[in-house]
């Protein structure tokens, strides 16, 4: 059974040349999932792992890896993901345009499927595609760079589509990823998050990255 609030490390901000040690060390604070950004220089103006590095990342841990895609036409790429051992999958609802057929092949394949969605875009795109999500990824920075500053508006965001799944008995859990640490956090699940994302806060902060997981669940608990 999965934890109320989850914690999701993002190696973006990790040391890349010393991936397995920093990914041990989440794994030794009993992190919930490792969250993987993938970046394509298209979507978003960056451009970080593919499909290789997954396999990789996957020998290292046995934590389901949690594939974030900022790429365009994700769907061109599900299966080479899957391949690669990601467990969870989510797609941006601005990059697919068949998201119906996406996230129903993420099922079918035994992924948990997740949709993405950018600050500035309106929840009401989600309307139809929400009864089969497993997640709902709300941006709280534009996608692109790890260290931005989380968008206050997003906590709005978050309380209103906690009401509309709540409201329908939706399965679909909320997962925030951007500008969170341990000054928002309470913030951002008492607004209605499950899954916390974050990257600078456990991987560039002062502190080890597992002192920093462990601060996070402290807080993360005491506000579940
Ligand atoms: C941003 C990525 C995030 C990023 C979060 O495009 O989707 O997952 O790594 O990093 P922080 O926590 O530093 O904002
Ligand atoms: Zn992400």
């Amino acid at each position: 059974m999965a934890r109320t609030i989850e914690i999701a490390p993002s190696i973006l901000s990790a040391d890349f040349a010393h991936l397995a040690l920093e990914i041990e060390k989440v794994e030794s604070a009993d992190a919930d999932l490792i969250h993987l950004d993938i970046m394509d220089g298209h979507f978003v103006p960056n451009m970080t792992i593919g499909p290789p590095a997954v396999a990789s990342i996957r020998k290292i841990t046995k934590l389901p890896l949690d594939a974030h895609l900022m790429i365009e036409r994700p769907e061109r790429y599900l299966d080479d993901f899957i391949r690669a051992g990601a467990n969870w999958i989510s797609v941006h609802v601005e990059a697919d345009a068949h998201l119906d057929r996406s996230l129903r092949y993420l099922g079918e394949n035994g992924i948990k499927a997740g949709v993405a969605i950018n600050p500035g875009t309106s929840l009401n795109l989600l309307e139809e595609i929400l009864p089969m999500a497993d997640y709902v990824l709300i941006m709280t920075v534009n996608p692109g760079f790890g260290g931005q500053r989380f968008i206050e508006s997003s906590l709005d965001k978050i309380r209103k589509l906690k009401k509309i799944i709540a409201s329908n008995e939706y399965r679909a859990r909320i997962e925030v990823d951007g500008g969170i640490g341990t000054e928002n956090l309470q913030q951002v699940i008492a607004a209605g998050a499950d899954i916390i994302v974050a990257g600078s806060a456990i991987f560039s902060a002062q502190k080890n990255a597992d002192e920093s997981v462990r601060e996070l669940r402290r807080i993360a608990e005491c506000q579940a």
